[in-house]
């Protein structure tokens, strides 16, 4: 699938940072590419966007992102096969969720030749920083944030799109141990919930270093009502295998539309497992692991991928997962994943974007 894009202008770096990347230990976001997109809104129209050398920007200390959060981000990935052929995964759908939330947060839309042809130019400059050991990516960071200089509040009339790339290892070194959260809130109904805002992300800070405090990697947030359904945990979707059917909260204004949660859902049926997305209680979830019919626990992400969670603790009380085997339907999950965007398994859905 291709858009149709006009050519968009770049200045390559004279002081490339490539060589100083160590490639056999790049965890998550160290490194920042060569280059950068950069496009500017003004007078109620998108400008020429641009590839510029990474560095800082200059703005005045009373951007209005800085003082009331207009700023939203995307996260997504490009990888390279053994060929070196270069697909980014599913950008359409990232830029419909991101247009989503701009539009939550009165910011202005982005088409879908600003958007995907100015990200495909910079995966294409900065080719040679896509990793290739196996679970490794490049990491995109699409994001804008308003930046008129005002400090009354209001929306801004001026914003920067910008995108960074990063490569990546995977986001959770191994299985994680989450904490259910029944004090704290992320979302409530009619909130910015399911907008990939970064306020969402600061205000969750506080009550997972809490619970880090307390030995948990992450928490499962659940509902502002009740405390009583799971919505989605830190970084990513949560899904489970219960009574050997796929369930997972379904969508609603406080839990993230995420893309990676969507497609291993469309790829469930060709894995042989049936799908549920609905209210998910912390009570079943509970009666599940204590009676052995919870046989799976995972998140899901762009940055996560498919993460096994090793263990729930819910009232205080400490439940293990059973660990992820070779026919857990996670990991059959995440190799078909892989696949597809590896380009070993044909990509009958079209997420594939190719770069080249
Ligand atoms: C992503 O998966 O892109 C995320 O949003 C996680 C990120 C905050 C690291």
């Amino acid at each position: 699938m291709a858009v149709m894009t006009a050519p968009i202008h770049i200045e390559r770096t004279k002081n490339s940072r490539l060589s100083s990347v160590d490639f056999s230990n790049l965890g998550f976001g160290a490194y920042i590419s060569d280059h950068m997109v950069v496009a500017d809104y003004k007078n109620g129209a998108w400008h020429e966007p641009r590839i510029i050398p990474y560095g800082e920007m200059m703005m005045s200390p009373a951007i209005l992102a800085l003082h009331y959060g207009q700023s939203v981000f995307e996260g997504m990935k490009a990888f390279k096969n053994k060929e070196g052929h270069i697909n980014i995964f599913r950008p359409q759908r990232h830029l419909q969720r991101f247009n989503k939330s701009l539009e939550r947060m009165c910011m202005p839309p982005l088409s879908e030749e600003l958007f995907i042809g100015s990200l495909a130019s910079l995966v294409e400059v900065d080719e040679a920083w896509i990793p290739t050991a196996e679970g490794s990516s490049l990491y995109i960071r699409p994001f804008m944030f308003a930046n008129e200089a005002r400090l009354g509040v209001k929306i801004s009339d001026q914003y920067s799109f910008v995108i960074l790339t990063s490569p990546v290892a995977p986001y959770f070194s191994k299985p994680v141990k989450v904490k259910v959260e029944e004090e704290f809130v992320r979302a409530a109904e009619g909130g910015t919930g399911f907008v990939k805002c970064a306020g969402n992300y600061g205000a969750a800070f506080y009550p997972t270093m809490l619970a880090q405090k307390q030995g948990f990697d992450q928490v499962f947030w659940t509902d502002a009502k009740e405390h009583k359904y799971i919505d989605e945990s830190g970084a990513m979707n949560v899904m489970f295998v219960l009574n050997g059917k796929l369930i997972t909260p379904k969508l609603t204004s406080t839990l993230l539309d995420g893309v990676t949660r969507d497609s291993i859902l469309t790829l469930s049926s060709s894995l042989g497992i049936e799908k549920e997305e609905r209210r998910v209680s912390i009570a079943e979830i509970e009666e599940g692991l204590k009676n052995g019919t919870l046989t799976e626990a995972f998140g899901v992400g762009t940055a996560a991928v498919v993460s096994p969670i090793a263990s729930i603790s819910i009232h205080g009380k400490n439940y293990e997962v059973p660990a992820a085997t070779a026919e857990s339907f996670q990991l059959r999950a995440k190799k078909k994943l892989n696949d597809i965007r590896m380009g070993i398994e044909a990509d009958v859905h079209n997420w594939n974007y190719h770069v080249k």
